[in-house]
């Protein structure tokens, strides 16, 4: 089968389309043939390898020492081609979408994954690519915003609005009861707004803290190595109120998540925000795009 495999750490020109070969469930695995899967700022912290010191060597025991071992890619929309023997909730033919951030493999034409993991049936009524463009922002956002308790009224800000994780929590925090302010970029104003931000600030234009207004969360979603702004212990926050993260910890994601993503997104609640697809074949290409730390919402790569 095809796949993309790293030859080594570094910029996007590492990746190479390979013939690999293909993988066989084990017992308790799901193997899916896979027609979309999407490029996410942590494939691009692993395919370039720079990560904190603290990290840096278990991340290579974990991942590889000179390369990533397996083929990058943790998002994946696609039918079921096989199961174990020990399979009981899925089987030939069902389409389904999933995460897999360890187990990596999903740049490939299919990959198998523990039936216990992070794989779900994909939404009615959406397409493979728009189900691909899930899971990753929905996720960690609901991680994120369940760290707070985000109530009716309550006000949020997300900065880094117009993100992966950006476009999902503004959603999700609307749909908790939130009054939601995104901070971002003049181009992705009209963006944030249509998610349901009740106002949107432009950040090339305005500092948002310089307005006085205080919030009962500030989730800072923009990646570390695109921040310009500290925004730890600067203000802004009520007296109760938290700042969180999207760099801080390491976030555990639950498949009643994954579930409640799907109801959202069945229900019309969460809008998967795509920016731009590729084709396999131009992996480098959307690498390239979604370094640069200003895709909107998520980059999305066909497979066949
Ligand atoms: N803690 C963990 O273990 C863990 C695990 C998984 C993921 N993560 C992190 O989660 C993050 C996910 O990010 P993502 O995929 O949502 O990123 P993304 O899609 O690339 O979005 C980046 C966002 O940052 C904004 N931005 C870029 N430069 C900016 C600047 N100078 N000032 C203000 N805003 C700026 C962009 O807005 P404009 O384009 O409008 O500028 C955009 O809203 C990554 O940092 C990843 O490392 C952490």
């Amino acid at each position: 089968m095809k796949a993309v495999v790293c030859a080594r750490y570094g910029p996007p020109e590492v990746l190479r389309l390979r013939e690999v070969e293909a993988p066989a469930p084990k017992r308790d695995e799901v193997c899916i043939r896979i027609l979309a899967t999407a490029v996410t700022s942590s494939d691009c912290i692993v395919r370039s390898g720079n990560i904190k010191m603290a990290l840096w060597l278990p991340m290579r025991i974990a991942v590889g020492l000179r390369a990533p071992r397996r083929p990058l890619g943790m998002v994946l929309a696609g039918d079921v081609a096989s199961v174990g023997d020990e399979v009981t909730g899925f089987e030939p033919g069902d389409q389904v979408y999933g995460f897999d951030r360890f187990g990596f493999g999903a740049y490939a034409e299919s990959k198998c994954m523990s039936a216990r993991g992070l794989l779900a049936p994909k939404p009615n009524d959406v397409s493979y690519e728009e189900a691909a463009a899930i899971p990753y922002g929905g996720l960690l956002a609901l991680h994120y915003l369940k760290q707070a308790t985000i109530g009716d009224g309550q006000k949020v800000l997300v900065y880094g609005a117009s993100g992966a994780v950006g476009t999902s929590a503004v959603q999700l925090a609307r749909h908790f009861g939130a009054n939601v302010t995104g901070v971002c970029s003049t181009a992705n104003l009209a963006l944030v707004g249509s998610l349901g931000a009740s106002s949107v600030i432009d950040y090339t234009r305005e500092d948002f803290l310089a307005r006085g207004d205080r919030y009962d969360l500030i989730l800072d979603a923009v990646p570390v190595v695109h921040r310009t702004l500290r925004l730890r212990g600067t203000g802004g926050l009520t007296p109760t109120g938290k700042y969180i993260s999207v760099s801080a910890g390491s976030p555990k994601l639950h498949i009643e998540d994954l579930t409640l993503l799907t109801e959202l997104t069945e229900a019309g609640r969460l809008r998967p925000v795509i920016d731009r697809t590729y084709p396999l074949e131009r992996i480098v290409e959307a690498h390239r795009y979604v370094d640069t730390g200003h895709k909107k919402g998520n980059v999305v790569i066909t497979v066949r």
